[in-house]
C-alpha cells in the first residue's frame, strides 16, 4: 500500500466567523475525503465538527464543498486529486454554519413541509393502486434522492441571494412538486389543489432559469432539470395558456 502526505485546508469556526486551517495529513490508497477528515479528528483536531453517517453515499449527511464544488465527502476519492494539490474543505455555503463543516440545513425541512403530500384517490385502497410502468419509472428516478441538499446548495437562486429563500423551494422540492404533479393517481386536483399553480405562486418555479447546476452536482445522477423542472415549467405554462382554464377563471371572477 502506498501512502503520502497531503495538504489540506479545512474551514474551522462557527456562526461568529472562522477561517481556513492548514493541515498535513497521511493519505493511503483507496481513501476518500471523509477518511482524511476522520484521520484529522483522530490525530490533530479532535474537536473538528463533521456530520456523516453511512460512509456509503446513501444517507446524504456528509455534504460539503471540496475545492469549491458541492460534493459528498464519503464519495470523493482522494485519487481524483493530484498529490501536489492542496485540498480545501468548507461547509455548504448556502446554509448557516453551526460549527466547522456542519451547517444548519433546516431551510430544506421547512420547504419540504410546504409541499402538500400525495392525495390518495378515493375508493382505491393501499395495494390496489395500478399505474403504467413508465409512470412508475418516472417517479422512481426522483425517489432516488438521498436529501444531501447539494443541489439546493449549488443553485445560484439561493446561493447568491439569501433574500430569495422565502419564495424559492429549490430544485429538490420543485422536483417533489413535479413528481406529485405527474403522478397519475394523485387526487390533489379533486380536492382543489392545483400543483402547477402552487409551483409558480408558492414554490418559486419561475426563479429557476434552467442553469442545470443542480443536475451537475447530484450524486444520484438524477436529471433534476431535464426530467423534473423543465417538464413542470411546460405543464405550468400549458395550464396558464389553456383556453378552457382561461375561460373558467373569467367565469369564476364574475
Ligand atoms: Fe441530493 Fe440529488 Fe436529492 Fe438534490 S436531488 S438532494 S443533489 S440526491
Ligand atoms: Fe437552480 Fe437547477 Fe434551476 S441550479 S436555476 S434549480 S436548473
Ligand atoms: Fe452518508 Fe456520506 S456519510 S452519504
Amino acid at each position: 500500500m502506498s501512502s503520502y502526505e497531503a495538504r489540506f485546508k479545512v474551514w474551522r469556526g462557527d456562526v461568529g466567523g472562522g477561517d481556513l486551517q492548514d493541515f498535513r495529513v497521511e493519505v493511503n490508497d483507496g481513501e476518500v475525503v471523509l477518511d482524511i477528515i476522520h484521520r484529522l479528528q483522530a490525530t490533530q483536531a479532535p474537536d473538528l465538527a463533521v456530520r456523516w453517517n453511512c460512509k456509503a453515499g446513501k444517507c446524504g449527511s456528509c455534504s460539503a464543498e471540496i475545492n469549491g464544488r458541492p460534493r459528498l465527502m464519503c464519495m470523493t476519492r482522494m485519487s481524483v486529486f493530484t498529490r501536489e494539490e492542496t485540498i480545501t474543505v468548507t461547509p455548504l455555503r448556502a446554509f448557516p454554519v453551526v460549527r466547522d463543516l456542519v451547517t444548519d440545513v433546516g431551510f430544506n425541512y421547512e420547504k419540504a413541509r410546504q409541499v402538500p403530500a400525495f392525495v390518495p384517490p378515493e375508493g382505491v385502497g393501499p395495494g390496489e393502486y395500478r399505474m403504467m410502468q413508465e409512470d412508475v419509472d418516472r417517479s422512481q428516478e426522483f425517489r432516488k434522492c438521498i436529501e444531501c441538499f447539494l443541489c439546493q446548495d449549488t443553485c445560484h437562486v439561493v446561493r447568491d441571494h439569501e433574500e430569495n429563500k422565502p419564495a424559492f423551494a429549490g430544485p429538490r422540492f420543485l422536483m417533489r412538486v413535479a413528481e406529485l404533479d405527474m403522478h397519475p393517481l394523485d387526487a390533489a386536483a379533486e380536492s382543489g389543489l392545483d400543483r402547477k399553480r402552487t409551483a409558480q405562486d408558492e414554490h418559486g418555479l419561475g426563479y429557476c432559469n434552467i442553469t442545470k447546476c443542480c443536475t451537475e452536482v447530484c450524486p444520484e445522477g438524477i436529471k433534476i432539470t431535464d426530467n423534473a423542472l423543465i417538464p413542470l415549467k411546460e405543464r405550468a405554462v400549458d395550464r396558464k395558456y389553456d383556453p378552457l382554464v382561461w375561460l373558467g377563471s373569467k367565469i369564476r371572477r364574475r
